[in-house]
């Protein structure tokens, strides 16, 4: 059965960066991968084209596709758009919301070629690697009531931090699965010491915990956990949180590593379709230059192969390649280091193709 993925370019480095994992896709084909690979234009791109950041051809072809490969959305051109509505991080909101892509997949490697990046010292980040599983989909992002209105004479701001068990039970299996492939160490993240809506995710965690006994499940408070992220953040392996808490964790985690530019992510549903696409955003200030990092849009590739096309040895293969090119001394400006040759996107993906057909 052929599958289908949707690329979504979008704006800023978006095109350049998708080009070359639009490569590495084709590299994937060439090896008798049954896939069919197409474009739609979203955010910023789309709105000039058509006057919304998610078209609705878009959204219905992201729907049918088995896999969406997105760049980024966003920079100054749009920032002052009077109507929010029409702003292009409503497109990638828009797919989220319209996809039910609650699982968020947000890995922390540090490479191990990469250890100088990191503003920790080397021992306490070198080998990093966690996997934060943040719920995306509900939470205090979305609950209602919400909003701004005056009471008392006084105006006040509020928001509404509201799961259900089965939304809590969802993310947990997604992240119990992930603790038992990888090793065996899941740690949620709440704030059960003064919030009842985590008081009862902790209490599903227990309950699924009862069902994954290979997997060995910790509690910690988020203002515990953004500590011990800096102070040692190698005791974890798996983290699963709610929206908000996650959001904060995933991008402390993230810049553990120093290098923005390598890393991917994933956003699951129920069927397991997925939305993948790299942390960072679309770097206008370096948009059109052929400089940008295109390992966190490949590494994204991979991670669909793993998590939405079942293809978990194409992905090792992907991720093997990466690591080769590293090696072998090659880096895009944000990761320069010295003794090692600064190359530019375009290069950067001839050297990833390169490795991949010869491993
Ligand atoms: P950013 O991640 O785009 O850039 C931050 C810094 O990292 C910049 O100096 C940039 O040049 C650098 N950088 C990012 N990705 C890189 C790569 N692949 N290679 C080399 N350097 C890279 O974040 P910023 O500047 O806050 O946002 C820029 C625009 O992107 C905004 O419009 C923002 O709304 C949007 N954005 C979009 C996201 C998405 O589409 N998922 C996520 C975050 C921001
Ligand atoms: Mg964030």
């Amino acid at each position: 059965m052929t599958r289908k993925i949707l690329v979504l370019p979008g704006d800023g480095i978006g095109p350049e960066i998708t080009a070359q994992a639009g490569r590495v896709l084709a590299a994937c084909q060439a090896r008798g991968l049954d896939i069919e690979v197409e474009e739609a234009p979203v955010g910023g791109a789309a709105y000039d084209a058509e006057g919304h950041p998610l078209p609705d051809v878009t959204l219905a072809k992201a729907r049918a596709a088995d896999a969406v490969l997105l760049g980024a959305v966003g920079g100054p051109k749009w920032d002052k758009l009077e109507d929010i509505a029409k702003r292009p991080e409503k497109g990638l909101l828009g797919l989220r919301k319209e996809l039910g892509l609650f699982g968020n997949l947000r890995p922390a490697l540090l490479y191990p070629q990469l250890a100088e990046a990191s503003t920790l010292k080397p021992e306490v980040v070198s080998g990093l690697d966690i996997m934060i599983v943040r719920e995306l989909t509900g939470g205090i992002y979305f609950g209602q009531p919400r909003g701004i209105e005056e009471r008392d004479g006084q105006r006040v701001g509020y928001n509404t931090y509201v799961y259900s068990e089965a939304e809590i039970e969802r993310i947990g299996r997604v992240a119990f699965e992930m603790a038992r492939k990888r090793g065996g160490k899941l740690c949620s993240v709440d704030k059960a010491n003064v919030l009842e809506v985590t008081m009862l995710w902790r209490e599903v965690m227990e309950r699924l915990a009862a069902e994954y006994p290979d997997v060995e499940l910790s509690h910690m408070y988020v203002d515990n956990a953004a500590m011990q992220l800096v102070r040692a953040p190698k005791q974890f392996d798996v983290v699963v949180t709610g929206n908000m808490f996650g959001d904060i964790l995933s991008d402390a985690a993230a810049m553990l590593t120093g290098s923005i530019g390598m890393l991917p992510s994933a956003s699951l549903n129920e069927s397991g379709q997925g939305m993948y696409e790299p942390c960072h955003g679309s770097a206008p200030d370096i948009a059109g230059q052929n400089v940008a990092n295109p390992l966190a849009t490949i590494l994204s590739v991979a991670m669909m192969l793993r998590y939405s096309l079942g293809e978990a040895e194409l992905a090792e293969r992907i991720e093997a390649a990466v690591g080769r090119v590293l090696d072998d001394g090659l880096r895009t400006a944000d990761i320069a280091s010295e003794g090692c040759r600064t190359v530019s996107t375009t290069e950067m993906g001839d050297a990833v193709l390169a490795a991949f057909e010869a491993l």
